[in-house]
Parts: C-alpha cells; sequence; structure tokens
C-alpha cells in the first residue's frame, strides 16, 4: 500500500516523515528539498505534483501542507487560498477519480470561537478570520470531491519540529523578558504532533482494512485551558523553582492586543467522535506537554 505525503517539511508533516521514513512504501513531497528521501512537489503546482504521484500510485495521500501563517494569510489571500482550498479541490478530484483515501488535517479556526461550549464537528462552521476562512472552503472543496477522505481538526499544535510553535514561544520570550502579558480568554486544548501521529496509525491499518469511514473529526486531547494559564504551566514545568521565581506571567484580554486580525477565543473541541470510533482514550493536555518538555530540556 504506497503512501504519499505533501508537505514533509512542516511541522507535522517532518514529524510523520521521522516515524515512517524507513518504510519503503512511503513517499515524501516537499517543497524544501532538505532530505535527500524528499521528492520536489508541493500544493502551488499541482499539475507537477500529480504527474509524479501517479508513477507511485498510492492508495492513501496524506496532506500535511497548508499556508498557516495566519496574520499574513489575511494580506496574501490569493496565496492562502490557493494552497488552503484551490489545490485541494484538483487534489481530491485526483483522488476520486483514483480512488486514493485523502487524509487532510484542518484547523479550530473553522469554527466561530464564540461561547463556551466545545465544539461538535455536525456544529455550524463560522471563520472570523481569513486563514480559518480558506481552510474551511478546503473542507469543503474535499467533501464535494466525494473522494474518500479523512479530515482531522487539530488545534493549538506542537512537536519537535518546527521552530516556532507556540510553547518554544512562551520559553523563549520568558529566557528574554522573564514578564509576558498572555491572554487569558483565548482557551483550547494544546495537540502534540505525537497524539496526531498516534491517530493516524490507527487511521491507516482502518483503511489499509477497508474499515475506515469518510468523515470530519476533531483531534485535540482531553482537557482545556487558557492561554495564559498554559503559559503558567510552561513555566512551572520547564524551568527550575530558582529561575522561574523571577518571571511572571501577566494575565490580558485578546481585544487589548489590539490585533489587526481576529482569533477564535473558545477553541475548545469535543473529541467524543474520534475517540469512540477509533475506540481510544485520548489523555489530557498535561501528559503530553510534559513529555514534550522533557524532551526539550
Ligand atoms: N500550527 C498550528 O498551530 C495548527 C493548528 C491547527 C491546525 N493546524 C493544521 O495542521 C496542519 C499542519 O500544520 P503545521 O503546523 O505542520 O504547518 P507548517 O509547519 O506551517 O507546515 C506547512 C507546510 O505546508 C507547505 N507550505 C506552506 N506554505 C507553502 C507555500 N507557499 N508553497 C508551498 N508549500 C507550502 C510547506 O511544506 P514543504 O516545505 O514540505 O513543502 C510547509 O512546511 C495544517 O493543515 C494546519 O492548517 C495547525
Amino acid at each position: 500500500m504506497n503512501i504519499c505525503v505533501i508537505g514533509a517539511n512542516g511541522q507535522l508533516g517532518r514529524h510523520i516523515f521521522e516515524k515512517f521514513k524507513k518504510n519503503n512504501n512511503f513517499f515524501f513531497f516537499s517543497s524544501s528539498l532538505k532530505k535527500k528521501q524528499f521528492l520536489s512537489g508541493n500544493l502551488t503546482n499541482t499539475k507537477i505534483l500529480l504527474k509524479k504521484v501517479k508513477k507511485i500510485k498510492p492508495k492513501i495521500i496524506i496532506n500535511c501542507s497548508a499556508y498557516t501563517q495566519v496574520d499574513l494569510a489575511e494580506l496574501h489571500k490569493k496565496k492562502a487560498k490557493l494552497i488552503n482550498s484551490d489545490s485541494l479541490k484538483i487534489l481530491s478530484n485526483y483522488c476520486f477519480k483514483n480512488n486514493i483515501f485523502l487524509i487532510h488535517f484542518s484547523t479550530d479556526y473553522v469554527y466561530s470561537g464564540i461561547g463556551t461550549v466545545p465544539w461538535k464537528e455536525t456544529f455550524k462552521c463560522h471563520p472570523v478570520n481569513f486563514y480559518g476562512y480558506s481552510k474551511y472552503l478546503g473542507e469543503k472543496n474535499i467533501i464535494n470531491s466525494k473522494c474518500k477522505f479523512i479530515i482531522l481538526r487539530l488545534s493549538w499544535l506542537y512537536g519537535p519540529f518546527g521552530n516556532s510553535n507556540f510553547v518554544l514561544k512562551i520559553i523563549k520570550n520568558l529566557k528574554i523578558n522573564k514578564k509576558l502579558n498572555i491572554v487569558k480568554d483565548q482557551i483550547g486544548s494544546p495537540t502534540s504532533t505525537n497524539l496526531v501521529i498516534q491517530i493516524l496509525k490507527k487511521i491507516l491499518i482502518k483503511i489499509n482494512k477497508n474499515e475506515m469511514i469518510s468523515g470530519i473529526f476533531n483531534l485535540c486531547p482531553k482537557d482545556f485551558i487558557s492561554r495564559s494559564e498554559l503559559s503558567y504551566f510552561i513555566l512551572k514545568n520547564y524551568f527550575k523553582k530558582n529561575d522561574y521565581k523571577n518571571m511572571k506571567i501577566n494575565e490580558i484580554r485578546t481585544k487589548d492586543l489590539k490585533l489587526m486580525v481576529r482569533r477564535p477565543l473558545n477553541s475548545k473541541m469535543n473529541i467524543n467522535k474520534i475517540s469512540n470510533y477509533l475506540n481510544i482514550e485520548i489523555k489530557s493536555w498535561k501528559f503530553y506537554l510534559k513529555k514534550y518538555l522533557l524532551s526539550i530540556k
């Protein structure tokens, strides 16, 4: 069963590459040729990409590519839409015609962030910025193609690859400034790429057995936390007491940041669908984050 991974040099793509690189059935595409195993190809030119994919005859395509810079997406709408939406129309139509299962990643930013109830997959989407909107359009393109698909909506992603996730940013800024202003009104669950890969493995097994149904699934750890409480948790679990006693986290509100681009406040996602469907117990975000903090010390 051949599997193509697109966007292999991103935060998630690179972690998938490291986990599966010894498997001869995996083919990794990237616009950066940082690894000799990477094949050149990305979603800005689907014609060239699909020409190469055709030769591999995959049963599954895993798309890790995305235009993920939320502020820049507002300025470069055409590019963001090309990568997060338009290209997926071509990719998913190709998957439909060739009976390929498409695994795609989306985001909590497709939800409006209003209220306090954790979002279910069936709730109406209402993105508040262009990044979220382009990801939502991408989801719709995949669904409309009628290909077999899994869309995993992730939130607050972090992992060992990629150097600008929020955990690393907090640590770096605490080291420099000792005092940080962090919002207390954005609530969600930090999602480790390790958890995503654990779920992905289960999905691959199910697809191989022809047991996987198409659908959208929220995926994040159990329990929720505000960005400021999360920063405090990072501070206490990463730094030694002697160091962190001089550090301070000030709680502010998102509106005080006067951001150009809106962020959803309520990013809480209900994960019953995925944990019931895969029969897996997903642990609290504390479990995954503690392990990660130990690994980067
Ligand atoms: N990061 C988060 O906090 C977060 C939260 C929720 C959901 N998600 C979703 O999770 C998935 C993985 O996110 P991630 O954090 O791993 O993303 P990432 O680190 O930004 O990587 C995305 C990859 O997409 C490709 N890409 C981006 N811009 C491109 C361009 N202009 N031209 C060609 N290729 C381009 C690149 O892959 P190559 O260099 O290999 O070509 C890039 O490494 C995405 O679907 C994202 O929307 C992320």
